[in-house]
C-alpha cells in the first residue's frame, strides 16, 4: 500500500477519499481532485486562463503514446494543472517493460490556486516511484512557462539542447495572445509568431525535447489548417517526426467535464530529423478508448508535398481518401473560373453607424448568416436580430459591392449544425438594390468584385451544397471555420460542369439526394 487516508498527510490537497493502493490508484485521486478543484472555482475563471483539465482516460491514452525506453526520463509537464499529465506518464514509464532509473519532473504552473493539488501529485509520484526503487525528482516552478522557456532555448530556434527533456506530455492553455502584451513581445523577440498560447506552448516545447526525445500534446484542431497557424505548422514539423494523430468523433467529449467545444486533437512526435513515410490517425468517439480505430496513412496524404500552407489534414474515416482523390481531380481552379472568394466587407461594430434595422431610402440590403434560407438569402427579414441594411454613402462605399448574383457561404457554423458548409445564392431579381453589403461572417464568390453569371451561381451553389464537399471539409477543416484560403484553395467542376449542375436549380435549391447524384453524374461524365 502507498498510503492510507488516515495516516498519510499528502494526498489532502487532493480531497481524494480513496486508498491508494495500486498505482491505477493515482489518477483517479487526480480526478476527485480535479472534481474539487471544478467545484470551487468558476467555469469564467477557469476559462480566463485557458485552464481545462485532462480527464484521467485521457492523459492515460497520452501517456501510453510514448514509445521509447531511457535510464533516465525527463518530464517536461508545461502548465501543468492539478498534474495529471505528469502522473499518468510516470506510471506509465514504471509499469513498462524497462522501467527507468531516474524519473525527474518539471512543472510549469501559475495559477496559486491550483498548485496545492499539483504538489500532491508530485508527493504521490514520489512515492510509486519509491515503491519501485526508481530516483524521484520534481521542480515545481511557479512561473510563467513563455519566458522561462524562451531564456533555456539553445542558439536558433532549431538548434538542439542536449541538456532538455526526453517526455515532454502537455495540454497547454488556450487562449488569444493580445499583440499588445509581455508575452507577444517575449515570443516575437525569439522568432514565434502565433496568435494563440497553445501553439507556443507546443512549440517551446517541441524545441525543448531533446533529441530522440517525444513530445505528446491536447490541443484544439483549429492549428491543423487554420492560416493563422501556418508558422506553427511549419516550425512543429520542422522539429519533429509526427507519428500519430489522434481526433475525437464528438467535440464536446474530450472535456466533457467543462463541456469545451473545440475539437481537439492529441499528437505524437519524436524530435528528429528524420521523417517516417507514414503516420497513424486514430479516432475514438470520446474520451473511451476501447473503440478506437487507428489506420496508418502515407505521411503526404497527411501533408502534402508543396503545400505552400503546410495544412494538416485529418482523414478520420476510411473514406478520407476517395473523398480527397475525388476533388482533387474535380478539373478547375477558382482562377481557371474567373472566380474568387472573400471575406464579407462589412464588420458591423465597425460600422455601427451606417446600420439599420429595416430598410429605409439611402440604404441597401445588408446580409447576414441569419439571411440564408433554403439555398438563398431571404430580405429583410422581419424582427430579425441582426440589422437588415446599410446606409449607401461614399463612406460605405468601399464596404458595398455591386447588385449581382452572387454565392454565399458561412464563415462559422453552430457546433449542432448539420453541414460545416453551406452555399446560398443571393438572387438581385428579388431584392430591388443598385449595391448590397456583405456581412464579415460570410464569404461571397464574385468575379473581378462584381456578380457572377446566374447558371455558375445556382452550379456553384449546388457543388458547394453536396455531400461530398461537406465530407471533404470534415477532414480538411476539423474545426468549424472554412475562411475564404479554404475556399480557394480548392478544386472545382468546370465551367461546363457547373452550368449542368445550375440548372437543377429552381425557385430553390434541390434535395439532397438530387444534388448528390446529379454532381456524381455531371462530374463522372466529363471527367
Ligand atoms: C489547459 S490547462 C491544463 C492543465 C493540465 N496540464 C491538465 O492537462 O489537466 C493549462 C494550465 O496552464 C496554466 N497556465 C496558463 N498560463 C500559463 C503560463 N503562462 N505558464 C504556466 N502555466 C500556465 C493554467 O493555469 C492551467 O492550469
Amino acid at each position: 500500500m502507498i498510503r492510507d487516508k488516515n495516516t498519510a498527510s499528502s494526498g489532502a490537497a487532493h480531497g481524494c477519499q480513496s486508498v491508494l493502493r495500486t498505482d491505477a490508484d493515482i489518477l483517479f485521486c487526480i480526478d476527485e481532485a480535479q472534481k474539487v478543484f471544478s467545484r470551487a472555482t468558476s467555469r469564467a475563471e477557469r476559462s480566463s486562463i485557458g485552464q481545462f483539465l485532462t480527464p484521467a482516460p485521457i492523459a492515460r491514452f497520452m501517456a501510453s503514446l510514448f514509445e521509447n525506453n531511457v535510464t533516465v526520463a525527463r518530464i517536461l509537464d508545461p502548465g501543468a494543472g492539478t498534474g495529471s499529465l505528469s502522473a499518468a506518464l510516470t506510471e506509465q514509464l514504471i509499469s513498462g517493460p524497462q522501467p527507468p532509473e531516474s524519473i525527474e519532473i518539471v512543472a510549469y504552473e501559475t495559477d496559486q490556486n491550483i498548485a496545492p493539488h499539483l504538489e500532491t501529485t508530485m508527493e504521490l509520484c514520489r512515492q510509486l516511484c519509491a515503491e519501485a526503487g526508481i530516483a524521484f525528482r520534481e521542480t515545481i516552478r511557479r512561473e510563467d512557462f513563455i519566458s522561462a522557456a524562451v531564456a533555456q532555448l539553445p542558439d536558433g530556434l532549431f538548434g538542439m539542447n542536449h541538456d532538455s527533456f526526453t517526455h515532454v506530455i502537455l495540454n497547454p492553455p488556450y487562449k488569444k495572445i493580445n499583440g499588445e502584451t509581455q508575452t507577444h513581445r517575449i515570443l516575437r523577440a525569439a522568432g514565434i509568431e502565433t496568435s494563440n498560447l497553445y501553439a507556443a506552448f507546443v512549440w517551446l516545447g517541441a524545441c525543448l525535447t531533446c533529441p530522440g526525445g517525444e513530445i505528446v500534446a491536447i490541443t484544439p484542431r483549429s492549428f491543423c489548417n487554420g492560416p493563422y497557424f501556418r508558422r506553427f505548422r511549419k516550425a512543429l514539423l520542422g522539429l519533429v517526426d509526427l507519428r500519430h494523430i489522434h481526433t475525437f468523433e464528438s467535440r464536446k467529449e474530450a472535456f466533457a467535464d467543462d463541456s469545451v467545444l473545440q475539437e481537439n486533437v492529441i499528437f505524437h512526435g519524436i524530435r528528429s530529423e528524420h521523417r517516417h513515410s507514414t503516420v497513424k490517425i486514430s479516432v475514438s468517439g470520446g474520451r473511451d478508448f476501447s473503440d478506437m480505430w487507428v489506420r496508418e496513412v502515407p505521411f503526404q496524404d497527411v501533408v502534402v508535398p508543396d503545400d505552400p500552407d503546410t495544412f494538416i489534414h485529418l482523414m478520420a474515416r476510411d473514406d478520407g481518401r476517395q473523398v480527397m482523390e475525388w476533388i482533387s481531380q474535380l478539373p478547375a481552379t477558382l482562377p481557371q473560373l474567373d472566380l474568387d472568394v472573400s471575406t464579407g466587407r462589412v464588420v458591423d461594430f465597425r460600422a455601427r453607424e451606417f446600420l439599420r434595422k429595416d430598410p429605409e431610402p439611402g440604404t441597401v440590403p445588408l446580409i447576414y448568416p441569419c439571411h440564408f434560407e433554403n439555398g438563398f438569402v431571404r430580405w429583410p427579414l422581419q424582427d430579425a436580430k441582426k440589422p437588415n441594411a446599410i446606409v449607401s454613402s461614399d463612406r460605405t462605399e468601399s464596404l458595398l459591392v455591386p447588385s449581382g448574383y452572387y454565392v454565399l457561404t458561412r464563415r462559422f457554423t453552430a457546433k449542432e449544425e448539420r453541414r460545416r458548409i453551406v452555399g446560398v445564392i443571393y438572387d438581385p431579381t428579388r431584392m430591388e438594390a443598385r449595391r448590397v453589403g456583405f456581412e464579415n461572417h460570410l464569404n461571397y464568390f464574385h468575379s473581378k468584385g462584381r456578380g457572377l453569371p446566374p447558371d455558375l451561381a445556382r452550379g456553384l451553389a449546388v457543388f458547394l451544397n453536396s455531400s461530398l464537399l461537406d465530407r471533404y471539409f470534415r477532414l480538411f477543416s476539423g474545426h468549424t471555420q472554412v475562411n475564404a484560403t479554404d475556399l480557394r484553395k480548392m478544386r472545382y467542376p468546370s465551367r461546363e460542369q457547373m452550368l449542368h449542375l445550375g440548372q437543377e436549380v429552381k425557385t430553390s435549391l434541390p434535395d439532397q439526394q438530387r444534388i448528390d447524384s446529379v454532381l456524381e453524374k455531371v462530374c463522372s461524365k466529363d471527367g
